[in-house]
C-alpha cells in the first residue's frame, strides 16, 4: 500500500519546508504541496507536527557476550524499543572476542538480526586480533557489504587490540576504502589502575571513574588519530566522553587527520555523581568509557552545535540490575552498559532542541544524516527525498511525558534516566513506507528489517 504524509513540516539538513510526502513501493518518489492521494494509499495527517528523516542510531550492542553474561535485548525487543523512539536504522557493533574466529562471528551476528529486526540494520565489524586469516577475512565480509570496522583500545585480553594490530587494521582499512571505529581508552593503563584501586580496597562502582580516567580516554583518542595520521585511514571515535579526549580528537582533525567523533546520550545528560549512587543504582549507572565529571557536558554540547562532534549514538547495552549485582562486590565485575535506544531521539530534542543547546538542522544531521554519510547509508537513508527509502518520523512536539522503565520498550528492568521528562516524541513512525509505530505503540510487522548493504567510501 502507498503512503501519502499530508502538510507536515519537513525538515532535513538545509531545508525546512510545509509539503506532502508520497511513498510509493517502499521509496519516497514525490514530495510537494496538495499531492493527489491514489486509491490504496495510507494518508497520514502531520498538521502540527515535524517530518524528519528516519534516525540513525550509530552505535548498539543487541547480541554482546560480554563480561561473563549477555546483553538483554533480543533483535526483536531492541528493534521494536528503537522504533517506538524513533530510530528507524542501527548499526550494531559485531563482536566477537580475540578467541573467537572473525568470519563465523559475523555470520553469528547476522543470524542473531536475519527475519528478527523490525528495523533495517547494519554492522561495524570488530577486528579483536590480526591473524595471518585476517585480511581474507575482513575482505570477505567488506564485500559482503559491510565496509566499516571497530577496534577496541580497552578491554585487554578480550576485544582489545594491540598497536600493532591496530597498526595493520588501519593500514589494510585504508587499502579497503573502509572507515575504522574505535573505543579509545588506554588498556594498559586501566588494569593497572583497578588492580590498584581494589588493593586499597576501593571496590565499589564509584571506582569505576577513576579507574578509567579522562586522561586514559585522552591517551587513546590522541593514540588512534596518531594512528590514523600515519596510515592515512579514516576514523571515528566512539563514544567520546569529556572534554580533554574531544581536545586530543579536534587537534588531530585541525593538522588533517581523517577523524569524525561520536559522542552518546548517556554523556550528555548523566554525570559521574549517577555512579556514586549507593549499591546497585550506582552499578546501573557503569558504563566504557565512564560518565564523567559534569563539566564536561558543557565541552560535548558546544562541540556538537558546532559540528565537531559528528554523531549521537545511544551505546545501547542493556544488563539489567540481577547482572549489574553480578560486580557488587567489585567494580570491575559489573556489566558496562547503559541500556537507551528507546529514548535517545526524544532525549536530544528535548535537551537539545528545546534546551536551547542545538539547532534543529544540528539534531536531524547529528542523529541522522551525519551517520548516513560516514557510514555509506546516504542518500538511502539520512534524508528526506526522491529516491530515499521512506523511512519517516512524524514528530509531535507538543506530547509531554517522562522516561520510566515502566513504560518503555527494552528488555531491561530499569532506564538510566529514568524520571526525565520528554517534550516531544514520534506519533507516527516508518519503515520503507509501512507505518510500524503509532502514538508510542508498535503496530507494525515484526522481521521487518533487512540488512543494509554498504560500498566503500573512505579511499
Ligand atoms: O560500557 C559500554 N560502553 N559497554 C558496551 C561495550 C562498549 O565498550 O561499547
Ligand atoms: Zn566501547
Ligand atoms: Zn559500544
Amino acid at each position: 500500500m502507498a503512503l501519502l504524509i499530508r502538510n507536515g513540516e519537513i525538515v532535513t539538513v538545509g531545508s525546512r519546508a510545509q509539503a506532502d510526502v508520497y511513498v510509493e513501493n517502499e521509496t519516497i518518489t514525490s514530495i510537494g504541496r496538495n499531492l493527489e492521494a491514489p486509491p490504496d494509499t495510507e494518508v497520514i495527517d502531520a498538521t502540527g507536527k515535524l517530518v524528519f528523516p528516519g534516525f540513525i542510531d550509530p552505535h548498539v550492542h543487541i547480541y554482546l557476550p560480554f563480561m561473563a553474561t549477555f546483553a538483554k535485548d533480543t533483535h526483536e525487543t531492541g528493534s521494536i524499543a528503537a522504533l517506538i523512539g524513533g530510530t528507524t536504522t542501527y548499526i550494531e557493533m559485531c563482536c566477537p572476542n580475540r578467541n573467537d574466529d572473525a568470519l563465523e562471528g559475523y555470520q553469528l551476528w547476522k543470524s542473531k538480526a536475519e527475519g528478527q529486526s523490525a528495523c533495517d540494520y547494519a554492522f561495524h565489524m570488530s577486528v579483536t586480533k590480526f591473524v595471518k586469516e585476517t585480511e581474507s577475512q575482513l575482505r570477505q565480509i567488506v564485500a559482503d557489504g559491510t565496509p566499516s570496522f571497530k577496534i577496541f583500545l580497552a578491554y585487554k585480553n578480550f576485544f582489545g587490540v594491540d598497536d600493532g594490530e591496530m597498526y595493520q587494521t588501519l593500514e589494510l582499512a585504508k587499502r579497503l576504502g573502509v572507515i575504522v571505529t574505535a573505543h579509545c581508552e588506554n588498556a594498559e593503563l586501566v588494569a593497572r589502575l583497578q588492580e590498584k584501586l581494589l588493593a586499597e580496597g576501593k571496590a565499589g562502582p564509584e571506582w569505576h571513574e577513576p579507574s578509567r580516567p579522562e586522561s586514559v580516554e585522552a591517551e587513546g583518542t590522541g593514540r588512534f588519530a596518531t594512528f590514523l595520521e600515519n596510515t592515512g585511514a579514516t576514523g571515528y571515535v566512539v563514544h567520546l566522553s569529556c572534554e580533554k579526549a574531544l581536545r586530543a580528537a579536534l587537534e588531530a582533525k585541525a593538522r588533517g587527520v581523517n577523524i569524525h567523533v561520536e559522542s552518546v546520550l548517556p554523556h550528555f545528560l548523566l554525570d559521574k555523581s549517577y555512579a556514586e549512587r549507593p549499591g546497585v543504582e550506582g552499578m546501573k549507572h557503569v558504563m566504557s568509557p565512564p560518565l564523567r565529571a559534569k563539566h564536561n557536558q558543557d565541552a560535548l554540547w558546544n562541540a556538537l552545535a558546532a559540528g565537531s562532534i559528528d554523531t549521537v549514538g545511544t551505546d545501547h547495552c542493556p544488563f539489567d540490575t540481577e547482572q549489574k549485582l553480578m560486580g557488587k562486590d567489585s567494580f570491575v565485575n559489573i556489566p558496562n552498559g547503559i541500556p537507551g535506544i528507546e529514548d535517545r531521539v526524544n532525549l536530544l530534542y528535548t535537551h537539545g532542541v528545546k534546551g536551547g543547546r542545538i539547532s534543529l538542522d544540528r539534531f536531524v544531521d547529528a542523529a541522522s544524516t551525519r551517520a548516513a554519510k560516514l557510514f555509506g547509508l546516504y542518500p538511502r537513508k539520512g534524508t528526506i527525498a526522491v529516491g530515499s527509502d521512506g523511512d519517516l518520523v512524524v514528530f509531535d512536539p507538543n506530547h509531554r511525558g517522562f522516561v520510566s522503565a515502566k513504560s518503555h520498550h527494552m528488555n531491561n528492568d530499569y532506564s538510566g534516566f529514568e524520571g526525565m521528562p520528554i517534550e516531544g516524541r514520534p506519533s507516527v513512525v516508518t519503515v520503507r513506507g509501512k507505518v510500524q509505530v503509532r502514538e508510542g505503540k508498535f503496530v507494525g510487522e515484526r522481521g521487518r528489517g533487512k540488512i543494509l548493504k554498504r560500498e566503500p567510501s573512505h579511499f
